[in-house]
């Protein structure tokens, strides 16, 4: 058994982490931390995992160890827990923003100077880096936005010249404290545009996608459901007639990719890890609209650094993580 710990246990990806992990064959979660509810029963305070999984959460400061960590805290936090666990032989898939970016960007983009600078990271887009991720002591599990838009557009990315996403987000986004954005009469019967221009998450695209001839712009907006992002990528510029046949030779070996021509749903991913992909229209030629659902929670967070976490352990990637999505 491959030992594995949390820190952040009782966040949002905490808990889904954790959702996924007491079931996993090969993965045994040895502690979860949290500062809040140090000594309080996990089964406790995450009644959905009560009866499944023993032991309290400890602190983030207490002596800690384990083959591998889920960094599951807020940017610009996980920097402060990184550089030790390492030192003392952990590997680590930190789900943050922190190790995401070059440090230069990093630092325009999240306002904080780094602390860690130097330090090597692999970006971990599964479909993207599975090579480089099974290599890695240190996996920066990519922000659940950037999954789902970069996930749209991969096989035609040498291709485009303009891409625009557009994607709508469950408030679970947001993580688990409260806000004015997450008041239910806020947030019920509204779509609500949210940092037009400027999201931080623009950046991560732009170091996939982006390039010299491409240009990427992203607007978020949150909407009344919990779990789930739906992407709408309009890209310019693209050639490739068969759009569909070319998508589905792309993620051919993928397993959590779904590839068809429907119009994806949040509702057929919710729970899950898989992320859907399809529409494939074209207008007068030059514009193409490609649709993805992931649930921001899984593929977007938890499944994904469980996914790169079995590469990273030699195991097959799909590990404990072939559930398949909540409907209705
Ligand atoms: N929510 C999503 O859909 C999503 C998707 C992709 C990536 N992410 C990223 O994943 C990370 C976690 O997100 P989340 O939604 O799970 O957040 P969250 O619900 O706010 O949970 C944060 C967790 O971190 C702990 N924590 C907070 N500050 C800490 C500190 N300074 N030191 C140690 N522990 C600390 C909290 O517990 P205590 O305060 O009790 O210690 C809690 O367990 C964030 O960086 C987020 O951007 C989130």
């Amino acid at each position: 058994m491959v030992s594995v710990g949390i820190i952040g246990g009782t966040g949002y990806t905490g808990s889904e982490l954790l959702r996924f992990l007491v079931n996993h064959p090969s993965f045994d979660v040895v502690f979860a931390t949290s500062r809040s509810k140090e000594g309080v029963e996990i089964g406790e305070y995450i009644p959905s995992l009560r009866g499944l999984i023993e032991g309290e959460f400890v602190s983030p400061d207490s002596s800690l160890d384990a083959d591998l960590v889920f960094t599951a805290v807020p940017h610009t936090k996980a920097m402060d827990y990184v550089p030790s666990l390492m030192e003392r032989g952990m590997r680590v898939v930190d789900l943050s923003a922190d190790y995401r970016l070059p440090f230069g960007v990093y630092e325009n983009v999240y306002e904080k100077e780094h602390v860690d600078f130097g330090r090597e990271a692999v970006y971990g887009l599964t479909e993207f880096n599975r090579n480089k991720i099974e290599k890695a002591d240190l996996v920066a599990n990519p922000g659940c936005y950037p999954t789902g838009a970069i996930l749209s557009c991969l096989p035609v990315r040498d291709e485009a010249d303009k891409i625009i996403f557009d994607s709508k987000s469950g408030i679970s986004g947001a993580g688990a404290q409260p806000s004015s954005a997450s008041h239910f009469p806020n947030l019920d019967g509204n779509i609500n545009p949210y940092k037009v221009t400027k999201h931080r998450h623009q950046a991560e695209m732009k170091m996939i996608l982006g390039s010299k001839t491409t240009s990427i712009y992203f607007t978020p907006h949150v909407i009344p459901a919990v779990r789930g992002i739906l992407t709408t990528a309009h890209i310019f510029g693209c050639g490739t007639l068969d759009l569909e046949q070319k998508y589905m030779e792309y993620y051919r070996d993928d397993h959590f990719i779904r590839v068809y021509s429907d119009i994806p749903k949040l509702s057929s991913v919710r729970g899950s890890n898989y992320a859907d992909i399809g529409c494939f229209a074209r207008e007068d030629g030059d514009r193409i609209v490609i649709v993805s659902a992931i649930d921001n929670l899984v593929k977007g967070a938890a499944g994904q650094a469980i996914q790169n976490a079995n590469i990273m352990m030699g195991l097959a990637e799909e590990t404990g993580l072939k559930t398949p999505p909540l409907s209705p």
